[in-house]
């Protein structure tokens, strides 16, 4: 049988409440809020009563007053119903806003006739998880209610696993890193502080989050051939020979070996292939010059160069901060991009402050941090 919006009134509203009633949350289960939008006050109160005793249920008179109650409650809303017609907003302009914003609420429309306009906005604008015209049964609605819900908890629950699986991938570089800094007591936090350089010129640069955030893994591993460099060569106090300079070159064209079999890590594989490459093209393993070195190498090579040339080695003591900067700024247009260079120019000063206390620089910088647990 199927109720009009009259029918469905405070007359009906037992026989409507007793068909919810009869599904009440499961013992320890959170109950998850529901959202109804509607300018009908009869037909919202209604609803709001029959449902209640499953969800949480917060209501709005129109898609203003809504948008308020999102804009404060939308992290904890599960599912929205919005009328279509109300003043002010029409509840596909009024959701195809939601959706901007909070695009895993999952979004239902009501409207009293058939619609063809509202239902393509809905599903090009929206993300409207179901359309459902009036009058509707009471059973009908519980049914589309909860598939939403299922819906809502399984999008939930990918995206659950996912963060999971990238903090469990966030946490094993960051160890990796670790254990290749600790190879070398020389080097100690060498890749660290590395990372945290290239995250200061990245953001000077003005390069977008999801770059910078690939920056900040290929620094954190740009040195992983040196895994299969001998420690006897790796850590060796004095001069190189030829044989042994070689040997140490293969950490490069290692990375990219080690790296590019693991799926999503194709441009941090290159980039830290790259890191050796010159600017007029001199460097290793291939020569490379000017645009051809991608543009996260060259910053790279700024700030391991940085680094290298202020940390104490076995061979010799640290260069002052100063005798570094003009190092780098004499070696602009040969070694390194100049427009790298120039913004490292502008920014040397926080080199300096960031060598002194890495980890706090870090934990201000690092995008892989924010986004995930900070595991450090
Ligand atoms: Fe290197």
């Amino acid at each position: 049988m199927f109720l009009t919006e009259q029918q469905i009134s405070e007359n009906n509203l037992e026989k409507f409440q007793n068909i919810f009633s009869d599904s009440e949350p499961e013992k320890g289960k959170e109950k998850h809020t529901v959202l109804i939008v509607d300018d009908e006050v009869n037909n919202l109160q209604l609803l709001k009563r029959t449902l209640r005793r499953k969800f949480n249920i917060l209501v709005a008179t129109d898609g203003k007053e809504a948008l308020e109650i999102i804009d404060k409650e939308g992290h904890n809303i599960s599912l929205i119903i919005s009328d279509q017609r109300m003043p002010k907003m029409t509840g596909t302009e009024f959701l195809s806003r939601v959706a901007e914003k909070h695009p895993y609420i999952i979004k239902m429309l009501l409207t009293g006739y058939s619609d063809i306009e509202a239902m393509i906005d809905g599903v090009n604008k929206c993300q409207l998880f179901q359309y459902i015209t009036k009058p509707y049964e009471p059973d009908e609605i519980e049914m589309i209610i909860d598939h939403g819900i299922e819906a809502y908890e399984l999008t939930l629950s990918k995206n659950t696993l996912l963060q999971d699986l990238k903090e469990l991938f966030f946490t094993t570089v960051k160890s990796i890193s670790s254990a290749l800094d600790a190879k070398d007591a020389y080097t100690h936090g060498h890749s660290h502080r590395v990372t945290l350089f290239s995250l200061i010129l990245a953001k000077e640069l003005n390069l977008e989050e999801s770059f910078i955030e690939e920056i900040e893994t290929t620094g954190l591993l740009h040195d992983i051939g040196k895994i299969g460099v001998p420690e006897a060569i790796l850590c060796k106090a004095g001069k190189l020979t030829d044989e042994e300079y070689k040997e140490i070159q293969q950490h490069a064209p290692k990375a990219k070996k080690i790296l590019s079999n693991i799926p999503g890590l194709t441009n941090v594989a290159l980039w830290a292939s790259c890191h050796h490459e010159r600017w007029d093209g001199r460097g290793y393993p291939n020569g490379l010059s000017s645009k051809d070195i991608p543009l996260p190498s060259r910053i790279l090579a700024i700030a391991d160069t940085y680094d290298a040339m202020t940390s104490n080695r076995s061979y010799r003591k640290g260069l002052p901060h100063d005798v570094a900067v003009e190092e780098i700024k004499n070696c602009a247009d040969s070694q390194f991009d100049p427009e790298v260079t120039e913004a490292f120019l502008r920014v040397e000063k926080l080199f300096r402050e960031a060598a002194v206390n890495p980890n706090a620089y870090y934990n201000e910088y690092s995008v892989l941090n924010k986004k995930y647990k900070e595991t450090a």
